[in-house]
């Protein structure tokens, strides 16, 4: 799977974003170890905090479907600029790419992208069991 193949599914999954409030939608496609592809869209509320999104959804969706392994996560919006994962997003990519290697690809609407490693994104994340324990 290259970065492109998977950027296209994160396109497509972004038709599916429920984002009446923000006006902004947007799609993620998270690649696993073990080949299989799961897909995102931010889903939002009219309590606006409730709102998920879309890169949670898919690594949601993989967790809850046994998957735990990733390699690489795309998204995209319709932005003219890169859309970044916001910070909460990164922390729970954090929780299943200990070793903070996992492949970020970040694109805007005409499907120009980067690639960044999360530790590139979150280069110091809050992990347990390393002198924060109280
Ligand atoms: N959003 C995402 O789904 N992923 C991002 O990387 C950035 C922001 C969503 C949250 C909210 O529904 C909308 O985009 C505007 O912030």
């Amino acid at each position: 799977m290259d970065s492109n193949e998977l950027l296209h599914m994160a396109r497509e999954a972004k038709a599916q974003a429920y984002a009446p409030y923000s006006g902004f939608p947007v799609g993620a496609a998270l690649y696993c170890e073990d080949g299989s592809v799961f897909f995102g869209a931010n889903v939002e509320n009219a309590s606006y905090s409730l709102g998920v999104c879309a890169e949670r959804v898919a690594i949601l969706k993989a967790v809850s479907a046994g998957r735990i392994r990733f390699q690489e996560l795309a998204i995209n919006s319709d932005s003219e600029q890169l859309t970044f994962p916001c910070g909460a997003c990164l922390q729970v990519m954090a929780e299943f790419s200990p070793d903070m290697s996992l492949s970020v690809t970040v694109s805007n609407r005409d499907l120009d992208y980067m690639t960044f490693t999360l530790r590139d994104l979150l280069p110091f994340a809050f992990q347990l069991n390393q002198g924060n324990s109280k």
